[in-house]
């Protein structure tokens, strides 16, 4: 599904991403842990096509095509996903407006007929429900004066919707009361399936409890420098970052 080789990201100069390989197949949960500042942002970035991240070496393929040849409404429409850690305010755009737009664009290049009104109001209510979200926050500008964890499940019912192959969560969990944090997760594993594939960059265990990574990685300093299965994010938080950095 994806696979990132030797990744080497600067930002005005300053390097970011050192070297930094993963390989992530499908129907893999991949999650990735790191102290602030470690680069995890900025992977999500550069994978999801941002601008003004220079690559200076290194290579992403993603569904055996060169994602760094693709920009971003095409990774977004070849099944790219990403959950901001910071999602953006758009006043003006209503967030089921902007819902319909983003699904049907994707539609349209999948050579897929649009959803209708109703098709898509339908599935906009089962999918609101599930994740408990007011159906009145969704006439609503997108994410204008939305709490912090209204925001990070509107992102998730974003994901519901558009049904990505590769979703990159970016603390999607920080911000969350531990009942919306029980339905985001939900979200996740019911969405998830051999077909597709997560990225879920984290500072806690506590959404991995939830969520179980088939991996866990840790980034310090733009590059991964530890990786295992679910319980080196139980050591990780036991120890600290510092001792299991291998730094
Ligand atoms: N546009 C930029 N200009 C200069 N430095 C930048 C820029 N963007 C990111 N950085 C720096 O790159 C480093 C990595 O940032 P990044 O946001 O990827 O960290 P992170 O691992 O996501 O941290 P956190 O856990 O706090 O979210 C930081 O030191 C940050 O200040
Ligand atoms: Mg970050």
């Amino acid at each position: 599904m994806l696979e990132i080789k030797d990744l080497k990201v600067s930002v005005d100069q300053k390097k970011i991403l050192k070297g930094l390989s993963l390989k992530i197949n499908k129907g893999e949960v991949h999650a990735l842990m790191g102290p602030n500042g470690s680069g995890k942002s900025t992977l999500s970035y550069v994978l999801s096509g941002k601008d003004n991240y220079n690559i200076d070496e290194g290579s992403i393929s993603f569904k055996n095509e060169n994602l760094l040849n693709m920009d971003v409404d095409e990774r977004a429409n070849k099944g790219l996903f990403l959950a901001f850690q910071y999602p953006m305010e758009i006043p003006g755009v209503q967030t089921s407006f902007f819902l319909r737009t983003a699904i049907n664009a994707k539609r349209k290049f999948l050579n897929l007929p649009e959803l209708d009104a109703l098709e898509f109001a339908k599935s906009l209510k089962t999918i609101s429900e599930d994740l408990s979200i007011d159906p009145e926050i969704l006439k609503r500008d997108l994410n204008l004066n939305y709490s912090g964890g209204e925001k990070k499940k509107q992102e998730i019912l974003q994901l519901s919707m558009l049904n990505p192959d590769l979703a990159i969560l970016d603390e999607t969990d920080s911000g969350l009361d531990i009942d919306a944090l029980r339905v985001v997760a939900d979200g996740v594993n019911k969405f998830r399936s051999s077909d597709n594939a997560f990225l879920i960059i984290t500072h806690y265990q506590r959404l991995l409890d939830y969520v179980k990574p088939d991996f866990v990685h840790i980034i310090a300093d733009g590059n991964i420098v530890n990786s295992g299965d679910y319980s080196l994010a139980i050591e990780l938080e036991e120890k600290g970052y510092e001792k299991m950095a291998n730094v």
